[in-house]
């Protein structure tokens, strides 16, 4: 059998597929169907410092190959897992604290409160926020810079994740600016941001008139900035967007990606991630790859600078 462990920053997960954030909630609901236990991690669904009931409905969309939401970031706030759901599900696998804040300091504050609790904190750097005027920390490479910085000095113990916005200039100076504000490790890509229109009235479909597209259909987009963002830094990457099948998986590690998550797939299959970890396991003892680690990053270009 294939060795599936992965080493990120110095964390072992016992193979690379980990739920995607906001896709599998804090895990318990899909633990009632199959252990959990089988995965390399859990990327828990966006927490920030209190508790938010998100946005109004309508706030998921179907599309072809892609769905849109706009959920608002609904979580029961950090306290809440920290009592709740914290123990049970380190007890499982290796969590993943995604975080988000509308300030600077929410970032700092959050951190601090999850500093040395969880394996990893993954900020998600999507979201509007006064200082930037409304638009989101993720976008201008400076304003990425400084949100890293500035969770990074809050950090003791836990390495830190930045997950990228794909609806950027270029992912590469993102991902460099990621780094240089301290970042052990990048993620990407989240959502893609998109308008479903209800012909009958006219209407966004979504109540929030805008939702954020994932899904099979990203997937190749999504391909193409880890690479990009891969070449651009010497940390470790975290692909995700699209993934529906092990060979899905297995492009974005060709691509650069040390380990890969999967999101609006578990809404499809709720088995989803398991036959993931599973298939990944069969095609390496298929193709003789004994590490599946080796394969990151081996994607060769059919002509430079393309
Ligand atoms: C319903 C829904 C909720 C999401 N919530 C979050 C979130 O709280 N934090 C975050 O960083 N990403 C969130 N995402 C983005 C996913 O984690 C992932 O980056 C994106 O969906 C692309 O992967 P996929 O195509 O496999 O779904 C959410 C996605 C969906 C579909």
């Amino acid at each position: 059998m294939a060795d599936l462990r992965v080493n990120i920053c110095g964390v072992e997960l016992k193979n690379p597929i980990i739920p995607a954030s906001g896709t599998f909630g804090f895990g318990r609901e899909f633990d009632e169907i199959y252990d959990i236990s089988c995965l390399g991690a859990v990327a828990t669904k966006g927490l920030t410092l209190k508790p938010r009931a998100g946005n109004p409905t309508p706030r998921i969309a179907e599309s072809r190959g892609v769905i849109l939401n706009a959920v608002g970031l609904q979580n029961p706030g950090v306290e809440h897992f920290i009592e709740h759901d914290l123990a049970w599900l380190r007890a499982k696998t290796k969590v993943i604290a995604n975080v988000a804040g509308a300030t600077l300091s929410d970032y700092e504050a959050i951190c601090a409160r999850l500093d040395g609790l969880v394996d990893f904190i993954e900020l998600n750097i999507s979201c509007p926020n006064v200082k930037c005027g409304g638009m989101a920390f993720g976008i201008r490479p400076q304003d990425v810079k400084e949100v890293t910085h500035v969770s990074k000095r809050a950090l003791r113990k836990t390495p830190l994740i930045v997950k990228l916005s794909p609806n950027v200039e270029s992912i590469a100076m993102n991902a460099q600016a990621a780094e240089a504000g301290g970042a052990d490790c990048i993620s990407l890509i989240n959502t893609l941001t998109g308008l479903a229109v209800d012909i009958e009235r006219r209407r966004p479909v979504l109540a929030n008139n805008t939702g954020g597209v994932s899904g099979a259909g990203i997937k190749p987009i999504a391909v193409r900035m880890v690479y990009e963002a891969s070449r651009a830094v010497g940390i470790p990457v975290i692909g995700m967007g699209g993934i529906t099948c092990a060979e899905d998986a297995l492009e974005f590690m060709m691509a650069g990606a040390a380990a890969v998550q999967v999101g609006t797939q578990n809404f499809t299959d709720a088995l989803a991630c398991a036959k993931i970890a599973e298939g990944l396991g069969a095609w390496c003892d298929a193709h003789g790859v004994e590490r599946v680690s080796e394969l990151t990053g081996t994607l060769k270009m059919n002509r430079e600078g393309a």
